[in-house]
């Protein structure tokens, strides 16, 4: 055998003995495969609420913050007068647009920019701002804090 026909052995060899290798990772099996979904899925109902937060973090913080809910921040807190209904804000002052901050010993939303405050139903308590912070359709189901986009 001349060196040319023994190295295309070799070669072939090598080749035959790598295909299993090479299906076995081309083929499903058994083995997992890496997880790629979402770990925690906005889950939206048949009326159109979205699950923004958890009922015991709300009771923990006072508030709950998604950063972008529909397109803009949302802030969700009890409803002062009313603790069994929550209250969801488009979490943007109507002035220039800075999140505001739950103040729950004042019952305000403050605005951190320029002083602004708005009443736990969203409407200016002092300015600047001159318009309400828009709202959102919220509602508590089990232990799900629940909002409508509108
Ligand atoms: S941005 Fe809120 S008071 Fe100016």
């Amino acid at each position: 055998m001349d060196r040319r026909t023994f190295l295309s052995w070799v070669g072939v060899g090598t080749l035959a003995s790598s295909l299993p290798v090479v299906l076995a990772a081309c083929t499903s099996g058994d083995s997992p495969s890496p997880d790629t979904s979402d770990p925690s899925p906005a889950a939206t109902t048949a009326d159109g609420f979205t699950e923004v937060g958890k009922l015991a973090d709300l009771e923990g913080n006072g508030f709950l913050i998604q950063e972008d809910f529909s397109g803009a921040p949302l802030l969700v807190i009890f409803n002062p007068d009313d603790k069994t209904k929550v209250v969801a804000f488009k979490n943007q002052c109507t002035h220039n647009q800075c999140p505001v901050d739950w103040n729950a010993d004042e019952g305000t939303l403050n605005c951190p920019c320029h002083g602004s405050k708005f009443k736990a139903d969203g409407t200016v308590a002092n300015g600047p701002a001159k318009d309400s912070l828009p709202t959102y359709e919220a509602k508590v189901e089990g232990d799900a804090v629940l909002v409508k986009a509108g």
